[in-house]
């Protein structure tokens, strides 16, 4: 179905393409792997008109053509689904779905079809998407569904899926698996990139490994393991499991007390929740997306209203403060969605990392901010995280997605917090790059701060925390010491089946 010969794309400072051969055949999954910054999402937005080559040709169904915008490519037949979401908050599922439709001069006209053709589709891959909900309203995992719909209502025989895992649970990637496997046996050909190895070989008929923009190896699931494939990425071996040396807990630097959180649904999102951090340890956050875990986390960075209920930090009742008095008091976070709250995608890497200490020493110096200081501070942590740029004047938005996540990771940490609290630290970053972050996570414990990490990636969870405690219904079914967890028993946990036995501590 496609062929891409010789393609090669430059970056100011940035060869992000090299001389790339890249082929999909009707029927298969081709899966693209790499660690950030290797180049995958630069072919894959080549391939869906969006950037254009500076050389090499693209082939689809054996005739050369020239993509020069998503439009061009959508009538050819690829869509895409996007690593960063380009749905419109404020229009409903059906509206951003007939956005951009060829009949373009009247595309909200035709709604009532629109909806119908998605009702249909969801029903028929189980997508649960609703035609006439805003897309603000959605979860991640929901905003991601619209994405698939928005392409299949297009009816693209090719499929690019730019890491459609990183924002959905291990039974929405059951689900979707299915979906994807369904297309591929229609006789689409899907394009697939993850970082999670176990994905990859379930899903792939082939792979193909990106390092430094060049092809440096194709390969089978019957030919390569999860070692394999992590040295054919890296270039080394990659532990692929963090050790966790536990340090005696101290003082609660973090109490949660009877919380109620409305959604923006209107209904409470968290419910007369009760938790406890101490210092040096950490508390994972396990649970299915769209059980308070994301309120949750907005109320304790002060993004979100507390209705009710009470939280202290470092001895502070912070329950009704705004996000900047509450990181005074000494809070990192690292947000679920880094591109909408985590960084500005308009300011370069060191306006990123000073972001929300521009006005503080030793970044600020009698109203003036101390540039030199600023770069020092900068290429350190961009040095200390591997994040991959050409230097810190770069845009932020220019950067691969597990790069933004290791930027904000860098700032966050570098802020000597009391309290961390991460939502899907890893989500979108290699396997390089998520064994630093762990490593990372896992030393805060020696530097006394409290940890929170909310992960919907049980190995994650399971890996990092001391204590786990598991979501479900905007309440703690339990919490759960990492020594007895047992993925079964988190699992039974996180579906509501099962209160855990000792009820938790108000
Ligand atoms: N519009 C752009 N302007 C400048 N540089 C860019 C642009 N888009 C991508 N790059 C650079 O090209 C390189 C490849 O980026 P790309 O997004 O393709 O990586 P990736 O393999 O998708 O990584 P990830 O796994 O983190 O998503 C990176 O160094 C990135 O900073
Ligand atoms: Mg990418």
């Amino acid at each position: 179905m496609l062929q891409m010969r010789g393609i090669t794309k430059r970056f100011p400072g940035v060869l992000a393409s090299d001389n790339v051969n890249f082929d999909v055949r009707a029927g298969e999954v081709h899966t693209l792997l790499g660690e950030n910054g290797a180049g995958k999402s630069t072919l894959m937005k080549i391939l869906y008109g969006l950037y254009q080559q500076d050389e090499g040709e693209i082939l689809l169904h054996g005739e050369p053509v020239r993509l020069n915008s998503p439009a061009d490519a959508i009538s050819h037949g690829v869509g895409m689904i996007h690593q960063h979401f380009m749905l419109v908050p404020t229009l409903t599922v059906a509206e951003n779905v007939a956005l951009g439709l060829q009949s373009g001069r009247a595309p909200f006209s035709d709604l009532k079809n629109v909806s119908k053709r998605i009702t249909e589709l969801s029903r028929s891959f189980g997508l649960h998407v609703f035609p006439d909900e805003y897309v603000w309203q959605l979860s991640v995992g929901e905003r991601q569904r619209v994405e698939i719909i928005k392409a299949l209502y297009r009816d693209a025989s090719i499929l690019i899926l730019d890491e459609p895992t990183a924002v959905l649970t291990p039974s929405e990637v059951d689900d979707i698996f299915v979906i994807f496997k369904r297309l591929a046996a229609d006789g689409r050909g899907l394009v697939f990139i993850s970082h999670k190895l176990k994905e990859v070989l379930e899903l792939s008929d082939r792979i193909t490994v990106l390092r430094h923009g060049r092809v440096t190896g194709d390969t089978t699931p019957a030919q390569s393991d999860r070692h394999d494939l992590a040295r054919l990425m890296v270039g080394r071996e990659v532990k692929l499991a963090p050790d966790a040396h536990a340090v005696q807990p101290g003082e609660p630097l973090l109490v949660i007390e009877n919380l109620f959180v409305d959604g923006d649904r209107g209904k409470h999102a968290v419910q007369g929740l009760s938790l406890e951090v101490r210092s040096g340890e950490i508390l994972g956050i396990a649970g299915i997306s769209g059980n308070g875990q994301r309120e949750l986390a907005e109320a304790i960075a002060g993004l979100r209203p507390s209705q009710s209920g009470k939280i202290t930090l470092a001895g502070h009742d912070t329950t009704r403060c705004k996000p900047r008095q509450i990181r005074e008091k000494g809070l990192s976070y690292v947000p679920e969605e880094r591109m909408k709250d985590g960084a500005v995608g308009e300011f370069d890497i060191k306006e990123n990392i000073i972001l929300l200490n521009h006005d503080k020493e030793p970044f600020c110096s009698k109203g003036f901010l101390q540039f030199g200081t600023i770069a020092e501070h900068s290429r350190k942590l961009v040095k200390a995280y591997a994040v991959k740029t050409p230097s810190i004047d770069t845009t932020t938005k220019n950067l691969s997605g597990g790069n933004i996540q290791k930027v904000i990771m860098a700032r966050e940490l570098s802020a000597g917090p009391k309290v961390l609290l991460a939502s899907q630290p890893t989500r979108g970053v290699d396997i390089g790059a998520a064994e630093y972050i762990h490593e990372r996570i896992a030393r805060q414990r020696e530097k006394g701060t409290a940890s929170i990490v909310i992960s919907e990636d049980l190995d994650e969870v399971m890996a990092l925390s001391d204590r786990i405690a598991v979501m479900f219904d905007g309440r703690i079914m339990g919490i759960i010491p990492r020594k007895e967890a047992t993925r079964e028993s988190i699992g039974l946990l996180m579906t509501g089946e099962q209160q855990h036995g000792a009820k938790q501590r108000a």
